[in-house]
């Protein structure tokens, strides 16, 4: 998906693992969200190498550098997936996590998913409003200060 000033959003796989690592690299601050993204840089290589392996996976890219990611982790039994998402500190508030989020809520219409969800720390307003924006609503598992919130992706007809 082109989307003007050189960016573009697109699912990927582990080829474009690298250019993923390369964004957590220069993000800051590291471990800010539960711990993410691995402040050691072994731990973090090991995590996106996880992750780029295990999940669905979405880029933000301007030209060949990778500014923003997105994971879907599936359990296709259950028809759910955990989504996480980060986008470079100088690219946030430019609607490109909204994109972003977009993608990935298509992707996993179209393969089924029912039901997502993420782990959200009460104070960081910031992805509690992206993810009102999708309908997620607060779920009751979760404790004080980390809640979950879910939505239901609605499957076409
Ligand atoms: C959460 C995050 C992905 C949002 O990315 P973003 O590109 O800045 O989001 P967008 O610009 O698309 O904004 C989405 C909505 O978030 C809200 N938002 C964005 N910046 C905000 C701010 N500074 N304060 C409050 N709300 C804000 C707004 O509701 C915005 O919608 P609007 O454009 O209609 O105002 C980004 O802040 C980030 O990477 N945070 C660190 C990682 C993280 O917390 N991930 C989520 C848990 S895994």
């Amino acid at each position: 998906m082109r989307l003007g000033f050189g960016l573009r959003a697109d699912s990927c796989g582990m080829e474009a693992c690298w250019a993923v690592q390369m964004m957590y690299d220069a993000f800051e601050p590291k471990g800010c969200v539960q711990g993410m993204p691995p402040v050691a840089d072994y731990t973090r290589r090991t995590w996106v190498e996880a992750i780029m392996g295990n999940s669905w996976n979405f880029v933000l890219r301007e030209r060949y550098k990778v500014v923003g990611h997105a994971a879907a982790i599936a359990d296709k039994r259950r028809k759910e997936a955990e989504y996480l998402i980060f986008v470079l500190p100088n690219y946030q508030k430019q609607g490109l996590g909204i994109t972003l989020t977009e993608l990935a809520m298509d992707y996993l219409r179209r393969r089924g998913i029912r039901r997502v969800f993420s782990k959200v720390q009460l104070s960081n307003i910031r992805a509690i409003q992206l993810y009102r924006k999708f309908n997620f609503d607060f779920s009751p598992q979760g404790d004080d200060s980390r809640c979950i919130m879910a939505c239901t992706l609605e499957q076409a007809a």
